[in-house]
């Protein structure tokens, strides 16, 4: 019976993107004629859109090729969802300047909307949402803040410390340097946040949770297919995600349990102690609490990481710059064996070297947003076909 109904299944699911593309397509063919049409870019194919012209080799590289064909600013239709891409740093700028709040919005993935984690994350929420404005409020005030910075530096030394000893232990021999400073990373991290060492997997869960936002996801091409999750990945980012909040869960339990145990006077107040106070004001619910940690989490271990790897390389790769760079460190740090935070404020070659490395291979190399009304800048002003 199921055999049966296969083709008819199929037939279906690709009758409803063909119908959506005909619609969106008549609608913004409408729109055409009024005030709105799209920048030029390549001609798109019905119901795949131009996702053809992004096969074969590096995603940017494509997407810069392309641009370099069509402009600037250029519009590609992924699947049935019109994207405009805005590649150069005069359009760039115009848009985030002039129409920062019309572009407040990132588009979503459809793995983020897993246990509706994008709907109390300030990752995910726009920008207007007043909730997003007290999520940032926290992290701004809790987390980022020059004194709550300054009350971890003792935490990130000593990992920074870590990681360099586990270098130095494995010198000469061959060493996975992203596995290292992704795992120091979330050690530190973890310490900052909760004040101990993690040894669950939450490391690795969270790892593959992030690698699964790179995946092209049907989902995010054809919305309408979004209910039959055909790949599966939200169904999977769900059970993932469970795992990774029952630990945190466990997490909050423990120091709520330890609050009621530890005289008041012998408390330290880490990121997590501060979250469950707004908690038990009310100002925070549990859940907003667990996807604050976790989008921490999950944004500073793989940027970290990639950042450091490409700096790392780039040095390699410019064998004058490396020695400029080690010449640094030799007078600025004497013999010290260890590194603190005031150390690197003197090391102003590293810095630039890092910086550069980062304007070189930025570890996210697109920012995706969804525009909340239309906007149109002096850039995307292109005369109607
Ligand atoms: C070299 C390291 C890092 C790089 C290159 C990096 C880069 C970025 C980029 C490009 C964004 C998106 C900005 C946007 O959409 O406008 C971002 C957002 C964010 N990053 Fe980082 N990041 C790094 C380290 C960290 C660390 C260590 C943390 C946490 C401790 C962190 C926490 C966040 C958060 C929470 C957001 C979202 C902010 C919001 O949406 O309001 N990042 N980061």
């Amino acid at each position: 019976m199921a055999c049966e109904l296969l083709p008819l299944f199929l037939c279906m699911t690709l009758a409803v993107p063909l119908l959506i593309y005909v619609i969106t397509n008549r609608r913004s063919s409408a729109a055409g004629h009024g005030q709105w049409h799209h920048p030029p870019g390549p001609r798109p194919l019905p119901i795949v859109g131009n996702l053809l012209d992004l096969r074969g080799g590096n995603l940017h590289h494509r997407l810069a090729s392309l641009a370099h064909t069509h402009g600037p600013v250029m519009t590609l239709r992924l699947g049935v969802v019109t994207t405009v891409f805005v590649s150069s740093r005069d359009a760039a700028w115009e848009a985030f300047t002039k129409h920062d709040r019309r572009l407040a919005a990132r588009t979503v993935p459809d793995t983020r909307r897993a246990l509706a984690h994008s709907e109390r994350s300030m990752v995910w929420l726009p920008s207007y949402d007043p909730m997003w404005k007290t999520l940032r409020g926290i992290a701004a005030s809790r987390i980022f803040s020059p004194r709550s910075l300054s009350a971890a530096r003792g935490a990130r030394e000593r990992k920074v410390q870590d990681m360099v000893s586990c270098f130095h232990q494995r010198a000469l021999q061959e060493v996975d340097i992203g596995h290292v400073l992704y795992h120091g990373m979330f050690d530190l991290l973890s310490n900052v946040l909760f004040s101990v060492d993690l040894h669950t997997n939450l490391r690795e869960v969270l790892e593959e949770i992030v690698a699964l936002l790179a995946k092209p996801n049907v989902s995010d091409f054809f919305p309408l297919l979004r209910p039959l999750d055909l790949q599966g990945f939200r169904h999977w980012t769900t059970m993932h995600m469970s795992r990774v909040f029952d630990i945190i869960d466990k997490i909050i339990d423990c120091r709520l349990d330890e609050a009621i145990a530890i005289d008041d006077d012998d408390k330290r107040m880490d990121v997590l102690d501060s979250l469950l106070l707004l908690m038990s004001t009310g100002s925070l619910t549990r859940g907003q609490v667990k996807s604050m940690l976790f989008d921490i989490l999950a944004a500073g271990t793989e940027t970290t990481k990639i950042t450091v790897e490409w700096a790392m390389a780039e040095l390699l790769r410019n064998p004058r710059v490396m020695a400029t760079a080690r010449e640094e460190m030799k007078t600025t740090l004497g013999g010290k064996e260890t590194i603190t935070e005031a150390d690197v404020v003197r090391l102003l070659y590293l810095q630039a070297t890092v910086k550069e490395s980062m304007r070189l291979h930025p570890c996210q190399w697109h920012l995706s947003y969804c525009r909340t009304w239309r906007w149109r800048t002096a850039a995307t002003s292109c005369p109607r076909a």
